[in-house]
């Protein structure tokens, strides 16, 4: 079958949020130790004991905002342990990930510094599982606030004149699992309760954020909705896709697991549309933004590393599933406002590995990066026709696609060919819009495991794409190799 896409280009109602390609940085494994924070004494090149080679890398994705310290480590932690002279900062277990002592060398400050450098916005994630009202709500004060107080006078102390006038904040994590293990109905209370005492100081515009359901579970948004929703700003979710059929690996799978995978991952379409379709009954003006914090590609640990530290190699089919994941997004731009890949380095989908001093970009990566045109771009309405893609008895759609007009005005198309060994021809007509130019570039790759390693770091990297002929009709047939996501600039 033919596949077709058909751009409304001069329509357009809602932009993306560029705030759909957000980070999350969790204190779990090797992501912010070792991977953004060495310390200011480390041989590892650093400014201020952030690592300098990972800030310069993720500076190329325009990282809008960065969600930390958990995950399910927000409920454990104390932020007041993280604050003061490193060296006179209590240790404590981190209990949920591989038992290790955490020093609380990287806390407030750093990660507020790790903002500045990447020129991104904070979001953070406070403790309701383990923690009190007063103490989020001090972290909102000594954070947040101008003029004379304990905690403002603290954060002086301590080194900061200033407030960081943070926004966004997340009130518990997880709440119906490790974040405390609680109904919705209670939890609905308990986040009436703590976000009433996280204040508004100055202009910072809190925006506040409940925590929201498990992937499917749509009966903890309808009493979320109904019991809060006029309290919060943003409702969460988070959405794992895991591998697999007959192998679990990052890297080792056949096409079945390929397949799985991205029939897994395709799954974001239908969890966002029903949450979305329930928020709207209690929030028709969608006032409340659903933010989904948590999502990506799970699969087994590398072998020979701490199975509590959530380290996975990434591979063409992470990327396949970073990009419809997207492109799916994009689609429901008017009710999600926020998204986290989880997460930024060394853990589960990341986008940079890093060994010692060595760093690696994954495929992942470089998805984020081609796909950064459509951040805070008008999204163009598209009336699609795809291809199925088949796999024994089971079907998807073989191709994902979205389109966004850029404030200069030039159209952004991204598309993926989900298969596995089919190429496949997309007719893509451009409709209410003249224009002269294409610029192609593609991630594709000679295999299903293609993946990039410490010793072969660019087997999987963009290249300039030209598999594209134009007619002055307006329509623009683009030849996608099997396995390839395809970002076209057309101006
Ligand atoms: O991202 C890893 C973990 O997955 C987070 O800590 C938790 O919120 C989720 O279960």
């Amino acid at each position: 079958m033919k596949n077709s896409m058909i751009i409304c280009a001069d329509q357009g109602k809602q932009k993306i949020s560029r705030h759909i390609y957000g980070h999350f940085a969790e204190h779990l494994g090797r992501c912010i130790y070792e991977g953004l924070w060495v310390g200011e004494d480390s041989k590892i090149p650093n400014t201020r004991g952030i690592r300098s080679d990972v800030v310069k890398a993720l500076k190329k994705l325009n990282v809008p905002n960065l969600r930390w310290p958990g995950g399910c480590f927000a409920d454990e932690y104390h932020w007041m342990d993280g604050i003061g002279q490193r060296e006179k900062r209590p240790t404590m277990i981190n209990t949920h990930w591989g038992g290790v002592t955490e020093n609380n060398h990287f806390g407030t400050h750093e990660f507020l510094e790790l903002c500045g450098q990447l020129g991104c916005e904070p979001y953070i994630c406070g403790n309701v599982g383990s923690g009190t009202v007063k103490e989020m709500s001090q972290w909102v004060e000594y954070i947040n606030m101008d003029g004379k107080s304990p905690m403002a006078d603290l954060r002086r102390r301590n080194g900061c004149e200033t407030p960081w006038k943070v926004k966004w904040w997340g009130v518990g994590n997880e709440s119906w699992g490790c974040g405390g293990n609680m109904r919705p109905e209670y939890y609905a209370d308990e986040y009436r309760r703590y976000a009433t005492y996280c204040r508004n100081y100055g202009d910072a515009g809190l925006y506040k954020i409940a925590c929201g359901a498990n992937s499917t579970d749509y009966s903890w948004t309808e009493v979320l909705m109904r019991e809060a929703g006029r309290h919060m700003d943003g409702l969460s979710l988070h959405y794992y896709c895991g591998s697999g059929r007959t192998s679990r690996s990052a890297t080792r799978y056949g096409a079945e697991d390929w397949f799985e995978l991205l029939k897994k991952a395709l799954l974001m379409e239908e969890i966002v549309a029903r949450h979305s379709t329930i928020m709207d009954k209690y929030d028709p003006e969608k006032r409340v933004g659903l933010i989904v914090d948590e999502w990506g590609s799970w699969h087994e640990v590398e072998p020979g590393t701490n199975p509590g530290f959530l380290y996975q190699q990434n591979t063409m089919r992470d990327a396949m599933v970073a990009a419809l994941t997207f492109n799916i997004f994009h689609s429901h731009a008017d009710r999600v406002q926020m998204a986290n890949i989880a997460q930024t380095i060394n853990v589960l989908q990341a986008m940079i590995l890093t060994e010692g001093a060595k760093m690696v970009l994954t495929p992942t990566y470089h998805v984020f990066e081609m796909f950064k045109v459509h951040q805070d771009s008008m999204l163009l309405p598209a009336h699609t026709s795809f291809g199925t893609y088949e796999m024994g008895n089971e079907n998807i759609p073989q191709v994902s696609g979205s389109a966004s007009r850029s404030a200069g005005g030039k159209i952004n198309v991204s598309l993926c060919n989900l298969h596995h060994v089919a190429d496949t021809v997309v007719e893509c007509e451009i409709r209410g819009a003249r224009f002269s130019g294409i610029r192609g570039r593609i991630l594709a790759t000679d295999s299903i495991g293609s993946h990039n390693t410490f010793e072969k770091p660019n087997s999987v990297k963009p290249e300039h794409f030209d598999g594209f002929k134009s007619s002055s009709k307006g329509t623009i047939s683009v030849e996608l190799p099997a396995r390839s996501v395809v970002v076209l600039e057309i101006e």
